[in-house]
């Protein structure tokens, strides 16, 4: 699930197929029509759906065309890849365990859509990203993955932004992995 430029989505893609990790990206579900990830998808040649909050009547119901999506697909496990909607006990219901979001700070600090701001406004000294099971509070749940980066004083929120990028392209499979473990989806590495 994308909402953005969608980068994540495709470095989930790329450790998928360079068997990173024994999984298969089947579907990609967006929340706007120009958003980036849907022109990655397309060049990935992997299946995109298009689902408009604005065209559904409540959180619920955009959950519930969601679930039923992946479902319809078989799909085992969820990653919301810069998801930029706050989502329901639906969707969480219906993938227990199985739904992954990544987070550009370091949990549970800065939680939020604004988290690479308030981290430079706050003045840290240290960032990062959080891939984590999810809850219904926003960007809360139990921690699969994080990775620490420094703040420079000279840092914008581009070039921030740009250094959680690169770690969160690192962490996100790894989370799959690791969720994909717990769950007996895999067999173990370790
Ligand atoms: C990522 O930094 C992700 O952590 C963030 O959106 C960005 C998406 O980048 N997610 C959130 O802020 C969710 N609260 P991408 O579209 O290039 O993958």
């Amino acid at each position: 699930m994308a909402s953005g430029e969608g980068s994540n989505f495709e470095a989930l893609v790329h450790a998928c197929r360079n068997g990173d990790i024994p999984a298969e990206v089947v579907l990609l579900v967006v929340n706007r029509e120009t958003c980036g990830a849907l022109s990655r998808a397309t060049r990935l040649e992997i299946p995109t759906l298009v689902l408009d909050h604005r065209a559904v009547a409540s959180r619920e119901e955009l959950d519930r065309r969601i679930a039923a999506s992946f479902q319809q697909r078989g799909v085992d496990l969820v990653v919301m890849a810069g998801w930029m909607r706050i989502v329901t006990e639906v969707l969480i219901g219906a993938y227990p365990e199985r739904l992954i979001n990544i987070h550009p700070s370091l949990l549970p600090s800065f939680r939020g859509a604004r988290a690479i701001q308030q981290a430079l406004d706050a003045q840290v000294r240290l960032s990062g990203c959080t891939a984590h099971l999810v809850e219904l509070e926003v960007d809360t749940g139990p921690i699969l993955v994080q990775a620490a980066v420094p703040v420079l004083e000279t840092d914008s929120a581009e070039t921030l932004s740009e250094r959680i990028h690169q770690q969160e392209h690192r962490i996100l499979p790894l989370a799959v992995q690791l969720a994909a473990e717990r769950l007996g989806l895999l067999e173990s590495n370790s």
